[in-house]
């Protein structure tokens, strides 16, 4: 028996179209789910799903922007209707942007608010009331380490990854008897778009691994032996847990 096949599971993951996102997505679907990626950007969704291919798998791209109330909720029954089910959602859509909490505007709060957690609701909302309906479900929601610790020049960020990790609790709770699990994962620093900037100036890339055991960031495929865990039948009485992957960065 192969506890972390995904074989004839329906797996949706927001944020697919670049950086974690997409190495779950093709990750997952090496696995044998059929990925349903989300993203605002159509040409970057299409090489997601180009690489899925070359990797085996199968997929349907869909491009949606996550503050779009009604895009949200038209986007999820349209794959629900063409596909039949989500039998798992991953909620990894995210932007980290870096101001002094008195320069942030209204609008970029709300901007950073609705992406990380708002959209994070609304989803789980939709595809929650089809797995309610079925009595099956999995969902796992991308927070950060930066749910539990605090950085510098970012306070959105900060309240935001904190909401996640306590949503994903509030959720494995009220959703456990319809057996729908919840959990999220936490990752440290990982090599992507989000933190190019940290790694282009090698005096603050210094400054940062200085600060994690490990000494180096997380590179994107690093984060998929995770979400398999937790997609899979390899986690089945696993709910309401925080995974922190971060070369040992929480520690302290
Ligand atoms: N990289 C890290 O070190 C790190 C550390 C801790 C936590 N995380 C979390 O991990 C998740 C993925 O981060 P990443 O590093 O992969 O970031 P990334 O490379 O910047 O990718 C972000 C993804 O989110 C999507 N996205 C952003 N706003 C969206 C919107 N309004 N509607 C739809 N999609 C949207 C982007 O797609 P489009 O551009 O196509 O819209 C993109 O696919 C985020 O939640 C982030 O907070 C990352």
């Amino acid at each position: 028996m192969n506890l972390f096949t995904l074989k004839n599971r329906i797996a949706m993951v927001t944020g697919a179209s670049r950086g974690l996102g997409r190495a779950m997505a093709i990750g997952m679907a090496s696995a044998g789910a059929h990925i349903v990626a989300i993203g605002r950007d159509d040409q970057s969704l299409r090489e997601t799903a180009k690489e899925i291919s070359a990797a085996g798998g199968t997929s349907t791209i869909f491009q949606t922007d996550l503050c779009d109330d009604t895009a949200v909720t038209d986007m999820v029954q349209t794959a629900i209707k063409s596909l039949g089910r989500i039998d798992i959602l991953v909620n990894n859509a995210g932007i980290a942007p870096m101001e002094r909490t008195t320069d942030i505007s209204k609008a970029e709060w709300e901007r950073v608010i609705n992406t990380n957690q708002n959209a994070v609701f609304l989803v789980s909302q939709a595809v929650g009331r089809q797995m309610i309906a079925k009595k099956n479900g999995n969902i796992i929601n991308i927070a950060s380490v930066f749910g539990k610790m605090a950085s510098n020049r970012s306070l959105h960020y900060c309240a935001s990854k904190a909401a996640i990790i306590q949503m994903s609790k509030a959720l494995a709770l009220e959703w456990a008897p319809f057996n729908i699990r919840v959990n999220c994962i936490a990752p440290g620093f990982f090599q992507t778009d989000m933190t190019a900037e940290q790694q282009v100036s090698e005096k603050h890339y210094k400054f940062l691994i200085n600060k994690i055991p490990m000494r180096r960031f997380g590179k994107p495929e690093e984060i998929v032996g995770t979400v398999l865990y937790l997609s899979s039948d390899a986690s089945q009485y696993v709910t309401g847990s925080t995974l922190f992957i971060d070369g040992g960065y929480s520690i302290w």
